[in-house]
């Protein structure tokens, strides 16, 4: 864990709206499903259209907000450690090739860019969020949609990160997903991940009924809300780290409502039920060495003694 990062750091994103044109990423708010600007707008919120696609969040200003808030939150709950995967002095010493995929607003690059200026950082999104009034020298940003595979030559990054990706990848395609983040992974370079585990014992009756509600709406759309388990078993990690922090929950759970109006009554009990059963979201961090990776395959592929090939 990157330890020396400033502990008492506070969240670097401030708790205003942005004060970027409003109107332009919101343009309208009533419901069209014309998708005559490759958007179509519901409840309020504005959301892509990629065929095949299936993330069901908005692409506008309020989740841009959202995510960056988010992030703020997560990182002070980390106190700063944001990042496990051990290329800390790398990092610092320069020339590492980092890229995050499914950036969102940037938050997490944003700050490994600035606290490593010596790197070079690349994010990529099928949404435009990061302002480019905003990105440091050291980083660069490209649209696409990683379902089309990423667009880069094999073994070119140090370090391949991506989080909170379960409502972009259906359970179908994360093999594949994976697979594209090893393979432009460098022999020797660091794949993390980090989801969270949106069903817990920690929830209330209301909450516990909404978290039904959605793993069922989820799976209609092929997305698995709980794909922890999944990932471990896909990544063959060697180290799983687990964090418990109670904040972000009430934030994800707030936006929820923007496709699932009926809710909204539910929503407001879950949010205090929240506070009375200090409810809590487990996130997991897997980081993984490649050339582990590729020798865990193997022997598995030999031996098939899972549990035993993780904890050598
Ligand atoms: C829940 S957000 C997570 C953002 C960021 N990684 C974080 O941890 O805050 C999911 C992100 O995935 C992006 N996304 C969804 N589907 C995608 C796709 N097919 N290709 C690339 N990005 C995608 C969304 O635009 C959004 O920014």
């Amino acid at each position: 864990m990157n330890q020396s990062t400033n502990q008492n750091q506070k969240p670097q994103f401030q708790t205003k709206r942005p004060l970027f044109d409003y109107e332009s990423l919101n343009p309208t708010r009533e419901d069209d499903d014309s998708i005559m600007d490759g958007f179509h707008y519901k409840s309020g919120c504005r959301y892509h259209f990629f065929e095949g696609v299936k993330y069901p969040l908005p692409c506008d200003t309020d989740e841009t907000y959202r995510l960056k808030i988010n992030y703020s939150i997560s990182r002070y709950c980390w106190k700063g450690n944001i990042f496990y995967s051990p290329l800390e002095n790398e990092l610092a010493k320069g020339g590492i090739r980092v890229l995050d995929v499914g950036c969102g607003p940037g938050g997490w690059l944003l700050d490994m860019s600035t606290q490593y200026p010596n790197s070079t950082f690349v994010s990529v999104d099928i949404s435009s969020m990061i302002r480019k009034d905003q990105q440091p020298s050291n980083m660069g940003f490209l649209q696409c949609n990683i379902h089309n595979g990423l667009p880069f030559p094999d073994n070119i990054f140090d370090f391949v990160f991506m989080s909170h990706m379960f409502t972009s990848i259906t359970e179908n395609q994360w093999q594949d997903v994976v697979d594209d983040l090893v393979r432009v992974t460098k022999s020797v370079g660091w794949i993390e991940l980090m989801e969270g585990e949106y069903i817990n014992s920690t929830s209330g009756p209301v909450t516990r009924e909404i978290q039904t509600q959605l793993t069922i709406l989820m799976r209609s759309r092929g997305i698995n809300i709980n794909i922890c388990p999944s990932v471990y078993n896909i990544l063959k990690i060697l180290k799983i780290l687990k964090m418990k922090y109670s904040l972000v929950k009430l934030l994800l759970l707030l936006k929820w409502n923007c496709w699932r109006i009926e809710l909204e009554d539910m929503f407001k009990i879950s949010q205090k039920e929240m506070d009375d059963y200090e409810t809590t979201l487990n996130i997991h961090g897997f980081y993984v060495q490649k050339k582990i990776i590729l020798q865990k395959v193997k022997i598995l592929g030999n031996s098939g003694i899972y549990y035993d090939v993780l904890s050598c």
